[in-house]
């Protein structure tokens, strides 16, 4: 099926330049990949039920006010899912951080989406995996 689409024009360019840098034969071709991954990636993430190894990475701003305590209280509320979490101070004002949990992939997913909802929060992934035992 042919569909019309309008986007901005930086949002083009830039989608524009990593099609041509991954060496796709066509716009066609990397949109038809695209929504594939969004697909994927929502399907996925409204799927991750029973026990699930997670990595969630963030890089914020930390002197947003506020933020490092909300991230603080966010990790505290679900203590018994996180294993470790690793923080890199990227520069002056950037922070990047990657928590580590194993718990209820519902639970796992709910702290994913509570730190995206923080404001100043530039950028989170969410990974997961199932328990070793299952791979
Ligand atoms: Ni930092």
């Amino acid at each position: 099926m042919r569909i019309g689409v309008s986007l901005p024009h930086n949002l083009l360019s830039k989608f524009d330049r990593i099609i041509e840098k991954r060496g796709y034969s066509s716009r066609s071709e990397g949109i038809r990949d695209s929504i594939r991954t969004y697909i994927t990636y929502y399907e996925w993430m409204s799927d991750v039920k029973g026990r699930r190894i997670g990595t969630i990475s963030l890089i914020y701003d930390h002197t947003k006010r506020g933020l490092s305590n909300a991230l603080a209280d966010a990790q505290h509320d679900y203590i018994d899912i996180i294993k470790s979490s690793m923080h890199v101070h990227l520069d002056h004002d950037n922070c990047l951080e990657v928590i580590v949990l194993d718990g209820e992939g519902t639970d796992v997913k709910s702290v994913a989406e509570k730190i995206m909802s923080l404001k100043g929060v530039k950028y989170v992934k969410l990974n997961t995996a199932p328990p070793a035992e299952k791979i």
